[in-house]
């Protein structure tokens, strides 16, 4: 017990030195939008339901979570998303399908070097401010966890050519209906102070049902929430105590051993990662910055954008999609 205590006194410590997201739920500020190359606190695979990624936040280059394709919820498209997504993405498919809303799929995992492409392409169309809130340097974006999706509709144009996406069929459906399967709006409309980016009402990001419905009957958006909540999903949950020694039978030779039987002691790994203890908020990036090598995204060399058919059809390397 001594030890879990001073292992989180020491992450609370350390939380508390960077203004970042401790042990603990934060009661810190969120604070504001800022442009910088920090590692986010939470960023290790096993951390991706709560990983806080902004214009300050970041992952390392070397991040690809394990993926699977969309087809395997029933999309016509060669992008893939996080493995542990799937189940909720196929069901949410059917469930909009059934409301008559067709859910297409535009873009999903983007790797560290797609993301690169994607922004500088986004520059070009846009100008360096305006793609500064609208699309995610390399590192920062969400697409690089698995879990982020931008939906269109098939055959359609691209979502961001709509005054507002949230107003077809399809984008009604997702704002009223994706946090029953897991997912949230990542960006909603005119919260850009505490979001970073614009309005994207057809960039959905993959929590799990759980904290889905906890940021949704929050009101929240999703980064002023992980601030204050991730914490309690950032740590892997306590071993279970093991199944407690019977109380001694009046049994006339109980063994010394089934005596002697410990309470169960949490491990530091039942209290916190391993990289608890370091000030990840601050530290600098140990990681190479040439090799994200990935290999299952077909955009490793050339970006999906360009090289797969997306369920919509608009020219993407002319739109990227943000
Ligand atoms: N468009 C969002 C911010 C991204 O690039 O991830
Ligand atoms: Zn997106």
């Amino acid at each position: 017990m001594l030890l879990a205590a001073v292992f989180s006194a020491a992450v609370l410590a350390a939380g508390a030195a960077t203004s970042s997201p401790g042990a603990e739920a934060s009661t810190a500020p969120l604070p504001a939008c800022r442009t910088g190359d920090v590692l986010s606190p939470w960023r290790s695979l096993a951390q991706y339901r709560v990983t806080i990624l902004d214009r300050w936040y970041r992952l390392p280059s070397t991040y690809v979570p394990p993926l699977r394709s969309v087809s395997a919820a029933g999309f016509s498209s060669g992008y893939a998303v996080r493995r542990e997504v799937i189940t909720d993405l196929a069901a949410m498919r059917a469930a909009a399908a059934r409301a008559g809303a067709r859910l297409g799929i535009i873009s999903a995992y983007r790797s560290y070097l797609t993301q690169r492409w994607t922004y500088a392409k986004w520059v070009r169309v846009l100008g360096a401010s305006r793609a500064a809130i609208s699309s995610a340097r390399a590192g920062h974006s969400e697409h690089q966890l698995g879990t982020a999706i931008d939906f269109t509709i098939p055959g359609a144009s691209a979502p961001w050519g709509y005054s507002d996406w949230a107003r077809t069929r399809a984008g009604a459906w997702l704002k009223a209906n994706a946090w029953r399967y897991g997912f949230v709006m990542s960006y909603p409309a005119n919260r850009l102070s505490v979001t970073c980016y614009g309005y994207e009402p057809w960039h959905y990001r993959w929590v799990g049902r759980e904290i889905a419905a906890r940021m949704h009957g929050s009101g929240l958006a999703p980064r002023p929430w992980l601030w204050r909540h991730g914490a309690e999903y950032a740590w892997p949950a306590p071993t279970p105590a093991p199944t407690p020694i019977p109380e001694a039978t009046p049994t006339p030779a109980p063994t010394p051993e089934a005596a002697a039987t410990p309470e169960a002691t949490p491990t530091p790994e039942a209290v916190g990662p391993p990289d608890a203890t370091s000030s990840p908020a601050t530290s600098p990036d140990p990681e190479p910055t040439t090799t994200p090598a990935t290999t299952s995204d077909p955009g490793a060399t050339t970006p999906p954008e360009a090289t797969t058919a997306p369920d919509a059809t608009p020219a993407p390397d002319v739109t990227p999609t943000p």
